[in-house]
């Protein structure tokens, strides 16, 4: 008898798409009732994302893999919401737990309830190494601030370092340790936040003489930082395991393997936040464990409840205590209902396999762009790690000038052919979910293909 996990994870059978049905686009997108409700609900609701300025559709539903706009329009979801609906729309487990859960409590503060011990007790046993302390939160950035605090509360410092292009949500700690210039409104970044270099395999800093990456020469650049850009009183370094909204980049393997004991020596905490890369995007629960790290502190979101707002800040056992100087989370953190989606979330990827499913549909992924990458003189780079994926655009290969104007076009017109997903300037990125079939990854990719054939046509003449 084959053991479970060696045989191929198939995708399951709820999130089957019928490919002759969809992609359907029957009125070019928006249609007609896309811009009438998008342009009454914009009158009042303002502030959109590029996603939505760039392709303003209005959806109705969703089921699996599946998005249907409000004019009958199907398309095949590239962008799981923004890397949130990892399990795709409306899994039918997480369904039914938030909606049992919704008849019968909804919210009693920070009381212990059934529901969130059977969590707590579940994350220990699926998480690496000993991290057993929890506090769960309503948003990715709210977690990242409660990171912070812990980060603080655990070793009694209060200066941070995080990296060139991070994002880590749009309070005021999370903008301080993000690409500021991202927030056009320019705040200033909080005192005792410092920003360093990280190891981007396509871009590098510093390398070795054949060329390929030097991670020495950043972790030495780190030391050199530490002694002579701080006040000497660096709690900890913060981290996106792969960069997420800077374009899926996809560290070197010595990386965090060279972190964990660079902080280790310093005597320094590091946290990762995985509030976008957890619970199966990128084929583990958390991408930490493709390098065999354990970090201090860990912040999970987006995917850990499928759609539910619930996130997740886990401590290792030594700064468990740590918890108590910051006191209770906030009037949602730990919901019932938020603690039955991420336990059903968690249990739905037990039981279909999905991390396995998210590796697979990242292999194959990286095999069909690595194609595109060799026929496309405007690919420079493409990258993957289970379903969190990446199309680099360049002007000129030689000297990976940034093309942001293929970007956009590439994104509109592959939304246009029934492709929802996510522009980013140069970097097109893709989430798909992981319970989609290996046909409706390899059509989706096509389409992508074939808009960036077409943005070739228009833009290199
Ligand atoms: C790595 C990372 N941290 C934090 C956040 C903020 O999460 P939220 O938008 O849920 O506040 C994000 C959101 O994209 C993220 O990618």
């Amino acid at each position: 008898m084959v053991q479970n996990s060696v045989i191929p994870a198939s995708a399951p059978e709820w999130a089957h798409l019928d490919l002759n049905e969809v992609p359907d686009i029957k009125v070019i997108p928006p249609g007609p009732k896309s811009n009438q409700m998008h342009t009454r609900c914009t009158k009042y609701f303002k502030g959109l994302s590029g996603q939505v300025k760039l392709f303003p559709v209005v959806f109705d539903y969703g089921k699996g893999c599946e998005l249907v706009d409000i004019d009958g329009n199907r398309y095949i979801d590239f962008s799981s919401g923004i890397y949130v609906t990892t399990l795709g729309h409306c899994h039918p487990k997480v369904t039914e737990a938030v909606q049992k859960m919704a008849g019968q409590l909804m919210n009693c503060h920070d009381f212990t309830t059934e529901i969130k011990t059977r969590l707590v007790e579940k994350l220990t046993e699926i998480l690496p190494g000993d991290l057993s302390g929890f506090q769960f939160y309503d948003s990715g950035t709210t977690a990242v601030e409660a990171g912070l605090r812990v980060m603080r509360a655990a070793s009694g410092k209060h200066e941070m370092i995080s990296c060139f292009y991070d994002y880590h949500g749009k309070t005021y700690g999370g903008v301080s340790l993000g690409h500021i210039r991202s927030f056009v409104y320019g705040p200033c970044r909080a005192p005792g936040f410092h920003m360093v270099p990280r190891p981007d395999v396509y871009r590098p800093m510093w390398t070795k003489q054949d060329g390929s990456i030097d991670t020495d020469k950043y972790i030495e650049f780190y030391d050199e930082y530490l002694d002579k850009g701080t006040v000497g009183n660096v709690a900890g370094f913060v981290l996106e395991p792969i960069q997420g909204w800077g374009g899926s980049v996809v560290p070197p393997d010595d990386f965090f393997p060279k972190m964990r004991q660079f902080c280790d020596d310093k005597g320094i905490l590091l946290m990762a936040d995985e509030v976008l890369t957890s619970t199966a995007r990128t084929g583990k629960w958390l991408c930490m464990e493709h390098w065999d790290v354990v970090p201090d502190i860990v912040t999970m979101g987006k995917g850990f409840g499928n759609g539910f707002p619930v996130t997740c800040v886990a401590v290792r056992e030594q700064y468990k205590e740590s918890f108590e100087s910051i006191s209770a989370s906030s009037s949602y953190g730990g919901n019932p209902m938020a603690c039955a989606a991420a336990l059903a979330s968690i249990e739905a990827i037990e039981e279909e396999n999905l991390l396995e499913r998210s590796t697979h549909l990242g292999n194959i992924a990286l095999e069909r762009m690595k194609k595109m990458k060799a026929e496309h003189p405007i690919v420079g780079d493409v990258r993957a790690k289970g379903c969190l994926m990446g199309i680099e655009l360049v002007k000129d290969k030689n000297t990976k000038e940034p093309f942001d104007e293929a970007g956009k076009r590439v994104y509109q017109k592959a939304f246009a052919k029934g492709l929802a997903w996510i522009p980013a300037g140069h970097i097109l990125r893709m989430s798909p979910p992981v319970v989609m079939e290996d046909e409706v990854l390899l059509k989706g990719l096509d389409m992508i293909d074939e808009a960036i054939g077409e943005t070739e046509k228009e833009l290199l003449r």
